[in-house]
């Protein structure tokens, strides 16, 4: 039989090695449980003379004693080793730089936008602006695009719901009919009115999307209504803001007869790629005309007195010329990686 010597040490050395405090229990049970070694001892000092019963109790209760020190020990062992593991897998390096906020910058398009405007400001035109959720009259009857004009299929329109007469506006050139009525309200009393320059800037919608064409765009209107407004001017202008906003005096750029309900003679104008993969090839930027007369008239204004050139062009196709972008709709996917390219 083992000496209660032997039993002590290999009870120690057992919670020594015990990894977690589930086998320290374990452990335990193996020594002090109701089946434990020394609990059998304890059990069997019944059978014992009363005088050998006293000496052999005495001894067993210093082992007990003993064991549970060790017990105790490693008990405290295990949940410092816990701590400093817990404590550990937690650190925090406070000497790390920290990550800020990142600095943010212009959407390209809002740079195009701006650039635009302030070539326009720079020869005296005004910047405006008109609602996106535009009325079938603003949009297309008064453009002189009358209910069942085939033109109206040219531009594929989102409807509000339960509406026939209420659309998100297909161009900006709904605008032009605001602001001639708006100049007209303000100075018909006068026997000529000063001119209206000005651009329009904003988002227009059509059900359109491809790698040049995206469902939500952008558009600037321009809009010259003077007394001696002609067609010359409106190349002049066109030709002297292409070649300041591409910085390129030598920019390719033609005038593309075209048809627009609201303009009469109508252009397109082209600019060709000046750099990046797609060098040469020529993308359609604006629409463009001599304002037609009736659109005059349902802005309030004699189109035997005034004549005017408008034009509406997308800022977008701009932007990709600008930095030679192939797809424009990578400008409103919003990833950052591809816009922090323009801050
Ligand atoms: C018009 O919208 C006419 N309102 C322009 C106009 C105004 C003509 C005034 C005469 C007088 P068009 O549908 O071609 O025309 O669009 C004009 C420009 O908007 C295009 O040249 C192109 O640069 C841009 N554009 C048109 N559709 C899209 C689209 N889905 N995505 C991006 N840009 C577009
Ligand atoms: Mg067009």
């Amino acid at each position: 039989m083992e000496t209660l010597d032997q039993i002590v040490a290999q009870a120690v050395s057992d919670f020594e090695q015990a990894p977690d405090s589930n086998a320290l229990e374990q452990a335990k049970a193996r020594y002090l449980g109701k089946a434990g070694q020394l609990t059998e001892r304890l059990k069997a000092l019944g059978k014992l003379e009363p005088d050998a019963r006293k000496s052999a109790g005495a001894a067993i209760n210093l082992a007990k004693a003993d064991i549970e020190g060790a017990l105790e020990a490693r008990r405290e062992a295990l949940k410092e080793a816990a701590l400093a593991a817990q404590l550990a897998a937690e650190a925090l390096d406070v000497t790390l730089p920290g990550r800020g906020m990142g600095r943010g910058g212009l959407h390209p398009v809002s740079r195009t936008i701006e650039r635009i405007e302030g070539l326009f400001r720079s020869i005296g035109f005004e910047v405006a602006d008109g609602p996106e959720i535009e009325t079938d009259f603003h949009n297309f009857t008064a453009l002189n695009t009358p209910e069942n004009h085939p033109a109206r299929s040219m531009h594929d329109t989102f409807y509000l719901e339960g509406s026939d007469a209420v659309l998100l506006r297909t161009h900006t050139s709904p605008v032009q009919i605001r602001t001639m009525q708006a100049h007209v309200a303000q100075f018909w009393h006068l026997s000529v009115m000063p001119e209206i320059r000005v651009v329009i800037p904003g988002r227009v919608y059509r059900v359109d999307s491809d790698a040049t064409h995206s469902p939500m765009f952008h558009q600037v209107e321009g809009l010259w209504v003077g007394q001696n407004v002609s067609f010359a001017d409106l190349k002049g202008v066109i030709i002297d803001f292409l070649r300041r906003f591409f910085e390129s005096d030598d920019l390719k750029v033609r005038f593309r007869p075209s048809f627009f309900p609201f303009t009469e003679p109508s252009a397109e104008i082209d600019v060709a790629f000046m750099h990046g993969e797609l060098e040469g090839r020529w993308l359609e930027i604006a629409g463009c005309g001599m304002v037609h007369p009736n659109v005059l008239r349902h802005g309030g204004i004699d189109p035997e007195r005034y004549t005017g050139f408008a034009f509406g062009m997308g800022p977008d196709r701009l932007t990709m010329l600008r930095y030679g972008v192939n797809d424009l709709r990578l400008f409103f996917e919003g990833d950052v990686r591809f816009l922090a390219q323009f801050r």
